[in-house]
């Protein structure tokens, strides 16, 4: 059956990735991050809202103990592109220190977000961070990154579904469309 585009107010978003694909590349994702903390009990931690769905789904694809923990930074408020400035929502409730930290998060944009997490993350002297993000937008990094693990590279226009919003709708969509430029 042929996916629908979607429509919101004045904006069309067309299927992108689908939620089979989804699922399948989470698993290598998991299969993978098990291989390497082989006899290792990482904590993962979600950066809320965006990467609920995507962080409930990798835990239970893995074949290793974890935690997992959240945490709630600013970014994009309603608008369609990043303010900038990063503040903390909500902070870490797990003690970091000696631990192995896997920061999952949706997307990977400006990659603001991951360095300023990183910073934070090696103030607390965990053993070792690496992140974790379904999607990386491709040649939009304004600031020099590594995450470790991506699920899929898309090209730099605005998506949503399964975890990503539009001003806070549309999260709870198993798929992910992306916005047709007119
Ligand atoms: P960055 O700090 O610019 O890398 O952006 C990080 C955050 O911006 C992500 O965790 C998302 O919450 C949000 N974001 C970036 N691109 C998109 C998008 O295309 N759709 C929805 N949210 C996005
Ligand atoms: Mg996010």
């Amino acid at each position: 059956m042929k996916k629908q585009n979607i429509l919101i107010d004045d904006l069309e978003f067309e299927p992108l990735i689908s939620h089979e694909q989804i699922q399948g590349r989470i698993s290598e994702l998991a299969d993978q991050i098990s291989r390497d903390y082989k006899g290792k009990v990482p904590i993962f931690v979600g950066v809320l809202n965006g990467a609920i769905l995507f962080m409930s789904d990798l835990i239970r694809k893995l074949q290793i103990e974890c935690e997992i923990d959240f945490i709630k930074i600013s970014s994009y408020g309603d608008k369609r592109v990043s303010s900038g400035a990063i503040t903390m929502i909500k902070d870490f409730s797990a003690d970091l220190h000696d631990r192995d930290i896997i920061v999952v998060e949706d997307i990977v944009d400006s990659g603001l977000s991951v360095s300023y997490l990183k910073k934070r993350i090696e103030s607390m002297k965990p053993s070792s961070v690496k992140f974790v993000s379904l999607l990386v937008k491709k040649d939009c990094a304004v600031v020099p990154l590594t995450v470790d693990y991506i699920g899929f590279e898309i090209e730099n226009k605005f998506v949503i579904g399964y975890g990503l919003d539009i001003a806070q709708k549309k999260r709870n969509l198993s798929a992910i469309y992306q916005i047709i430029e007119k």
